[in-house]
């Protein structure tokens, strides 16, 4: 190793570089390894699409049904602990944070329910606690969960509402209801340019809401649109003057080729569905929760976060994040590789040197009919 060289390792590897220069080096040089230095060691972390996913603890992050607020320079990811610790009379909603939304630490289960602990006048019996999606209401300055609360048999098709304090305080139980009245199972969030927050709800009679939440977000105050197709897994991104929305077919654990349409306004008219990945794929294997808008100082990206469901090893259900190529009305999930990104700049790279990823699940010839109501 080049003296040099030896010096810019060590640089890379102290969050102080201490730069030591070798006999006869410039100070010109001295100066580009030291910022060389710094870039190396705030390099852009790789996601691995597919693999085992661990926390600050090494274990499998737990955040299935997922979504993600941005507090400061933090993004807080939120979803399912579906470990093995968690059986069937018992559900709970882990949170984690990170910085640069590959390394993430493990804040605890902010909203844990059991069967006994159930509202007693939910419909039916057993437990559902899924998708769970967290606002941040800048008037009252609380955090506000949403979650899908349902009976064992996903008959009471509700929503549950939980409040904490702090980020990733422990969420108090409020209340649970029908938004608008309606059968509500998988929920999505969506927040806006203008910070106007909207709850996507599937609606199994009439197809997916898009609804805006009250001021205070503890109800959902109005209907903004009703797209009316059968597709749950919903998620919105606004980008360069249009809405994408995404969804996936009901398919239950099992992947189908998701879709995704455009308008100008949340209200619509919203434009025919397409696919968003070659349709014998199945979505690469997975299932949509959110897409994950970073503005950064270059440019902006938006992320696919889905779901590979393993439905007889749960607590093992991998993710497929995905930087996808958007923009002028089209939306395409490149094939999975690994991946970085620099979330101060926005900026994205493909590792196209990375084996792709591998299907988990034989891709399916068979088309879902996407129907509408
Ligand atoms: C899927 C849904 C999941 C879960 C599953 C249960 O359609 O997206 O969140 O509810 O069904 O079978």
């Amino acid at each position: 190793m080049s003296p040099a060289a030896a010096v810019l390792t060590a640089g890379a590897l102290l969050s102080t570089p201490i730069l030591i220069p070798p006999a006869g080096l410039a100070p010109i040089a001295l100066r580009t390894a030291r910022s060389a230095a710094i870039t190396a060691a705030r390099r852009p972390e790789t996601i691995h699409p597919g693999e085992r996913w661990l926390d600050n603890r090494g274990e499998h992050i737990q955040a299935h049904g997922g979504g993600i607020i941005r507090i400061g320079d933090t993004y807080y990811w939120f979803g399912e602990d579906r470990s093995q610790a968690f059986d069937n009379q018992h559900r709970g909603i882990a949170c984690y944070s990170s910085t640069d939304l590959a390394d993430w630490t493990f804040r605890g289960d902010v909203f844990t329910m059991s069967v006994d602990e159930r509202p007693a006048d939910l419909p039916g019996t057993g437990l559902v606690v899924e998708r769970p999606k967290v606002f941040y209401n800048q008037k009252t300055r609380q955090f506000v969960m949403y979650m899908h609360l349902d009976s064992g048999n996903y008959a009471a098709a509700e929503v549950g509402v939980a409040v904490s304090d702090t980020v990733d305080g422990t969420y108090r139980f409020l209340k649970h209801f029908r938004p608008l009245g309606q059968q509500s199972r998988d929920i999505g969030q969506f927040i806006d340019d203008d910070g106007t927050a909207y709850l996507i709800f599937e609606d199994r009679p009439h197809g997916f809401h898009i609804a805006r939440l009250s001021d205070d977000y503890l109800s959902v105050a109005e209907d903004v649109c009703l797209v009316p197709m059968a597709m749950e897994g919903g998620a919105l991104v606004h980008y360069d003057g249009l809405y994408y929305a995404i969804g996936s077919h009901l398919t239950g654990w099992n992947p189908n080729p998701n879709l995704y349409a455009t308008a100008t306004s949340l209200a619509g008219p919203w434009s025919e569905f397409k696919d968003i990945a070659p349709p014998e794929t199945n979505t690469y294997g997975s299932q949509s929760t959110l897409l994950l808008k970073v503005v950064g100082t270059k440019t902006t990206s938006v992320i696919f976060m889905g779901d590979m469901w393993r439905p007889r090893t749960q607590w093992d259900s991998r993710y497929l994040w995905m930087p996808l190529e958007i923009g002028h009305g089209n939306l395409r999930l490149p094939q999975p590789r690994a991946w970085s990104i620099d979330v101060e700049t926005g900026e994205t790279s493909i590792d196209m040197s990375a084996p792709a990823m591998e299907i988990p699940f034989p891709p399916s010839s068979v088309r879902q009919a996407a129907r509408g109501f």
